[in-house]
């Protein structure tokens, strides 16, 4: 298995709530209709500790079955020892998990999908891990949903002519070679909707933002933190061009003065 890029349990909890929000309850909906009667069994590619079952399976009928796919089982053994959610009509859902690289997914790997899901994953994903799960999802026929797709649009407030400078270098950042996979940052939702727009499918898009501000002063200092650090790791120029920026931002975002929406792309795609 190739190297694992760690995603921390502590940023997914702390960003949870502002994913919830941010989902699009417009396409979550629609994949109601979707469905078939009876029981309906969703696969969540990249579920890490379950976010996307906990938002989604509230909203959906029952009796569900959920399968988490991730490649790092610490995170959805977190999943399954944590409370569940339960369905619509308040009753249990079951989950089980499967641990595995996306990269070598295959149609039977998504056994008896009535819906395939994903949430903040397409924009960590190499291309042949792209090409893989659209593939996989064509191979059953399945509805999918992909939720929160960053597009690189970042808008801060109070504006700085920095931003923007910032704002190209993290997304440098998400497009960068990590051991030996070229990742395809906010190209990921694009692409994916090309595939299957290629394959004839219908697709539908949504734009999901987060809304960062003092009501939840933790969520903006530690998406603040990354974003810079991500940034100065790419261009390390910025440190001394920019001299003062992330100091300046921590004292407006201290004083309750600063606010961020970060830009997603939600996309449901199903068969003709
Ligand atoms: C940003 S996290 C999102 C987790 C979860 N969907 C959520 O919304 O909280 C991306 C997840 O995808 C998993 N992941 C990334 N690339 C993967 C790959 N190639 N194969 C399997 N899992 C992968 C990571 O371990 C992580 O749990």
């Amino acid at each position: 298995m190739s190297e694992i890029i760690e995603v921390g349990s502590h940023w997914l909890a702390v960003r949870e709530a502002e994913d919830s929000r941010a989902r699009s309850q417009d396409l979550a909906r629609s994949v109601r209709s979707l469905l078939p009667d009876g029981p309906i069994i969703v696969h969540d590619l990249g579920s890490g500790t379950g976010s996307m079952m906990r938002w989604l399976a509230p909203l959906l009928p029952g009796p569900q079955t959920w399968v988490l796919h991730d490649w790092n089982a610490s995170l959805t053994e977190r999943a399954l020892d944590g409370e569940l959610p339960r369905d619509l009509l308040d009753a249990p859902i079951s989950v089980r998990s499967r641990i595995g690289e996306l990269a070598r997914l295959e149609g039977a790997d998504l056994e008896g999908a009535s819906l395939v899901t994903a949430s903040a994953l397409l924009d960590v994903l190499t291309a042949p891990e792209a090409h893989a799960i659209v593939d996989a999802c064509i191979e059953v026929g399945a509805a999918a949903l992909f939720s929160l797709s960053v597009t690189g649009e970042v808008e801060l407030r109070p504006w700085d002519a920095r931003d923007k400078l910032y704002e190209a270098a993290f997304n440098g950042h998400q497009r960068r070679e990590v051991h030996g996979r070229r990742l395809l940052g906010r190209y990921g939702g694009p692409i994916v909707r090309g595939l299957f727009g290629r394959a004839r499918w219908n697709v539908r898009t949504a734009r999901t933002s987060w809304r960062l501000d003092d009501r939840e002063p933790q969520l903006l200092a530690d998406w603040f933190d990354g974003w810079v650090d991500a940034a100065e790791e790419q261009c390390p120029e910025l440190r001394d061009e920019c001299a003062g920026y992330r100091e300046f931002r921590r004292g407006q975002l201290d004083r309750g003065e600063l606010s961020a929406v970060v830009h997603h792309l939600d996309l449901l795609v199903w068969p003709r």
